[in-house]
């Protein structure tokens, strides 16, 4: 059975959109990605991943830190690979990290972590956490070099970015990509890693990404949080007209 992971950031994107600047604890302020992370849970997530960027554009360091106390399934903390956040994750203690890009530098031409170019600071930041007994996962492109690359680096775990297969979904390209994810998740387990995958997986392309060899685990965000509105969205109109009648 593939686990799922559900990321909740635009949970918090939404919030911030409203009430960027204003205590978390503020009874006013809403949605609340914690809570909400609580739904998915009971909902049958496996686990719960946050994404604690730099510039703090929707996840705040209270959101995780009052998420690690309240969840019961395992927390997996997307970050930067820089000092300030091994710090930070060293200090809480998530059941398991990915290390993601948030700088052009960074990026391979399609996205994922550039672990190659990276290899002092990725490698670094791995043995940092393998020594606290955190598993490091690198959200890379299904390309054959940085797989190996993982491998050497001492990564337990990778993340297959399936955001080019997802936005060639409806081309005559999709098929050469879901090849390449295929044939990198084989590689990848051949090689001994555990393979996670994530990006842009929604509820018409999981018919075919639940068909890749060896995946551990999906992190799936903005459709699943997508999907939520067009669920409640019938409910919350005859919530406020119910309320206005009274
Ligand atoms: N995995 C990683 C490493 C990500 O950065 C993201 C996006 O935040 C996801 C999975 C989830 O992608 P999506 O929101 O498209 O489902």
């Amino acid at each position: 059975m593939i686990l799922l992971g559900v990321n909740i950031d635009h949970c918090a994107t939404l919030r911030q959109a409203r009430y960027k600047g204003v205590s978390l604890e503020d009874p006013i302020v809403e949605p609340n990605p914690v809570s909400l992370s609580l739904v998915a849970e009971d909902s049958g997530a496996d686990g719960i991943t946050v994404h604690l960027r730099e510039d703090r554009r929707h996840i705040q360091e209270g959101d995780v830190t009052a998420l690690k106390q309240k969840m019961k399934t395992r927390l997996n903390l997307e970050m930067a690979c820089t000092d300030a956040m091994t710090d930070f994750a060293l200090k809480l203690k998530p059941n398991s990290v990915c290390l993601v890009p948030e700088s052009r530098q960074e990026i391979t031409t399609e996205g994922g972590l550039d672990v190659v170019s990276g290899k002092n600071r990725v490698k670094a930041c791995i043995e940092a956490m393998n020594a606290a007994g955190i598993k490091t996962s690198l959200f890379i492109d299904p390309d054959p070099l940085q797989i190996e690359w993982s491998v050497k680096l001492g990564a337990p775990w990778i993340e297959l970015h399936t955001g080019a297969y997802a936005n060639a979904y409806y081309s005559s390209k999709r098929s050469a990509e879901f090849k390449r994810l295929v044939s990198a998740a084989e590689l990848a387990h051949s090689l001994g890693l555990i393979v996670n995958a994530g990006h842009g997986i929604n509820y018409v392309n999981i018919a075919e990404v639940k068909t890749l060899p060896y995946v551990h685990e999906l992190n799936i965000g903005h459709s699943i949080v997508a999907r939520s509105l067009s669920y409640g969205l019938h409910e919350a109109v005859a919530e406020m007209k119910r309320l206005m009648k009274l």
